[in-house]
């Protein structure tokens, strides 16, 4: 049997991992695949490098009436273009309330939903949000939380229309090198690294004692195939409002500790690993690192949400991952660490300042 997919974002990091995960699949499932591209030269070129197993259709998110017809054409529909896009969201939810066939959407959020906001002094974080034993809080969590604006409109699908099966997968930190299409490289640490070399010297946001999770993009794009193999199987999950899963690795009985544990790593941690490392290549003149203000962040970056990437807490736990045989293959924090080396290559061969 083939499938219809309507994937938006396959162009990018996630979306790249999850494309090639669908066209490479080892259970013989069939995917006629339909992506999102905003230009020519993105199409042909993932047109090639798909070798034409992929359908593009140029557009843009806020192409509303383009999202409709093809989430009306389509029997799956995966989302990892912009996960704040609120029009698109919108639209596809229109869509598959209406609809009368079963379908499937699996949506990308991110931890950032479960960010604490930016202060300069912050009792140390000892919450810890597993999408399991948390689902009830992780269902109420206020509208003012980065992404669940979205996150709410696509919850509400399941109940409003029960042939609709929903998934929503919120990474935490993603790492490595993509298997994708285009963009290769993921942005939180990226970023950092980039406006590090802009400050001539890297940087926390105040003390950069936050913690978060973190997940290698492999590892990742396996979740979002089991998640769909799953569903296409008919097999049990947990779905639609329990259908919450953390891009994040997860550990057996952790303590409850306001010190990072060896899956999650602190915001300082990695200021300091990029200082000592562009200090080794001599791209800055000291490894020490600065503390900034939030308001100074954002004038170096010109990003508003430059400071929540860097100076939140947001521990996260992919249980529901784990319940449904989820296996994570890279779980060592050195390499984790290590691999910020291929980011610091990226962000030279591409620096625009
Ligand atoms: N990377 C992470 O660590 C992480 C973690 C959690 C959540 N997220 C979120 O997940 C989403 C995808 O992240 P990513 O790392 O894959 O980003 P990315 O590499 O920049 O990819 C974004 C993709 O979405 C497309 N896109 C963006 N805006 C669009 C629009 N208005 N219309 C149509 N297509 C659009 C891009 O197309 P072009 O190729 O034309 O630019 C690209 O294909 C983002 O919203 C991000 O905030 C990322």
């Amino acid at each position: 049997m083939t499938y219809t997919v309507f994937i938006t974002g396959a162009t990018g990091y996630i979306g790249g991992e999850v494309l090639y995960q669908l066209l490479n699949n080892a259970d013989g499932l069939n995917f006629e695949v339909t992506a999102l591209v905003r230009t020519e030269s993105k199409a042909a070129n993932l047109i090639a490098k798909t070798g034409s197993r992929v359908k593009a259709v140029l557009g843009d998110l806020d192409d509303t009436e383009l999202i409709k017809k093809y989430t009306e054409a389509s029997d799956i529909i995966i989302n990892t273009a912009n996960v704040d896009h609120v029009p698109s969201a919108e639209a596809l939810s229109e869509v598959l309330v209406a609809s009368l066939k079963p379908k499937i959407l699996i949506h990308t959020s991110g931890t950032s939903v479960l960010g604490d906001g930016i202060k300069a002094k912050k009792p140390p974080a000892t919450k810890i949000y597993s999408d399991s034993n948390n689902i009830g809080e992780l269902n109420s969590l206020p509208l003012a939380q980065p992404h669940r604006p979205v996150d709410a409109i696509v919850l509400d699908i399941h109940d409003k229309n029960p042939k609709i099966e929903t998934i929503v997968i919120a990474p935490s930190t993603i790492y490595g090198i993509s298997n994708g299409y285009d963009n290769l490289y993921s942005i939180q640490i990226p970023f950092l690294i980039s406006a590090s070399l802009k400050n001539k010297q890297a940087f926390t946001v105040y003390d950069g004692n936050y913690i978060w999770s973190r997940v290698h993009i492999k590892d990742l794009g396996d979740l979002y195939y089991l998640v769909l193999h799953k569903l296409i199987k008919k097999e049990s999950l947990p779905v639609n409002r329990e259908g919450y899963y953390f891009g994040s690795l997860t550990i057996q009985d952790a303590p409850n500790s306001a010190a990072p544990t060896e899956i999650e790593h602190t915001w300082k941690e990695i200021s300091q690993t990029i200082g000592k490392k562009l200090y080794e290549r001599k791209l800055v003149n000291s490894a020490e690192i600065v503390e900034l203000q939030p308001q100074a962040i954002i004038e170096l970056t010109g990003d508003d949400f430059a400071p929540a990437y860097w100076g939140t807490n947001s521990r996260s736990r992919g249980d529901n991952g784990k319940l449904i045989g989820w296996k994570p293959k890279y779980t060592s924090k050195q390499e984790f660490l290590d691999s910020i080396d291929d980011d610091i290559d990226h962000i030279i061969k591409n620096l625009k300042f």
